[in-house]
């Protein structure tokens, strides 16, 4: 289905518009399927000041790193102290068990998908090409028939991780990708701009039956053609 790129002038544009997008879902009560690293941080927190009552929404996770929760690498903990410590209504969170065995909580989360209508589902886009923990080349690409699966890290942090598969993602009736700065103009040429590769898990992820929308700034779609 369709693909649209848009463009903003710099970060912060580019955080307000996934922001909106955000908060939007939420107060739709939608399913959201949010992302880690550090890009997203300031768009949860411009959706929680554009929404504060999430309670009809839930928050599921693209990817985590098998750490507690309290630990700095947890994008549980991330997205607790961008989004959701701030709201006066919190959605019900649906966090992966990232103290459990690794293998154990994969299972679980992919049980738990089973049936779920994602609404909306935010990714980021690593240097890589990698999205959720979805890396370069890696067995996980591969998985058709799970919705969650144990990814071995391609880049810092070096922890075990769990990760939606490509079929849990491209089931999401919106898809949007967020990314900015240079160090991302090249991904950002390889994942949207040129034919899709395993070598760039992003460009492999877009709805099956709805939008996927890329939100960048100038500097990361400065190599677009
Ligand atoms: C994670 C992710 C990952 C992230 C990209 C981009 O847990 O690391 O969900 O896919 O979105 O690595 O991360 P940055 O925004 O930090 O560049």
């Amino acid at each position: 289905m369709g693909l649209d790129i848009f463009v903003t002038p710099d970060a912060e544009a580019a955080a307000t518009a996934a922001a909106g997008l955000l908060a939007e879902a939420a107060t739709a009560g939608g399913s959201i399927v949010l992302a880690g690293g550090s890009t997203p941080q300031r768009a949860y927190e411009l959706a929680a000041e554009l929404h504060s009552d999430w309670g009809d929404a839930e928050v599921w996770f693209g990817d985590d790193r098998c750490v507690s929760p309290q630990d700095p690498r947890s994008n549980q903990l991330l997205v607790r102290q961008a989004l959701i410590d701030r709201l006066v209504v919190p959605p019900t969170v649906r966090a992966m068990a990232t103290t459990l065995p690794p293998d154990a909580a994969a299972a679980l989360y992919d049980a738990a998908l089973t049936d779920e209508v994602l609404d909306l589902v935010l990714l980021g886009l690593g240097p890589d090409g990698h999205t959720a923990s979805l890396f370069p080349d890696a067995p996980s690409l591969d998985v058709t028939d799970r919705l969650a699966v144990v990814a071995e890290p391609g880049l810092e942090p070096f922890v075990q991780r769990i990760t939606l598969t490509i079929p849990a993602l491209e089931a999401g009736r919106h898809v949007v990708f967020l990314s900015v700065g240079e160090g991302k103009a090249p991904a950002v040429r390889r994942a949207f701009g040129e034919e899709p590769s395993r070598l760039t898990p992003a460009s492999l992820v877009r709805s099956r039956q709805g939008v996927t929308t890329v939100i960048l700034d100038e500097a990361a779609a400065s190599l677009l053609g």
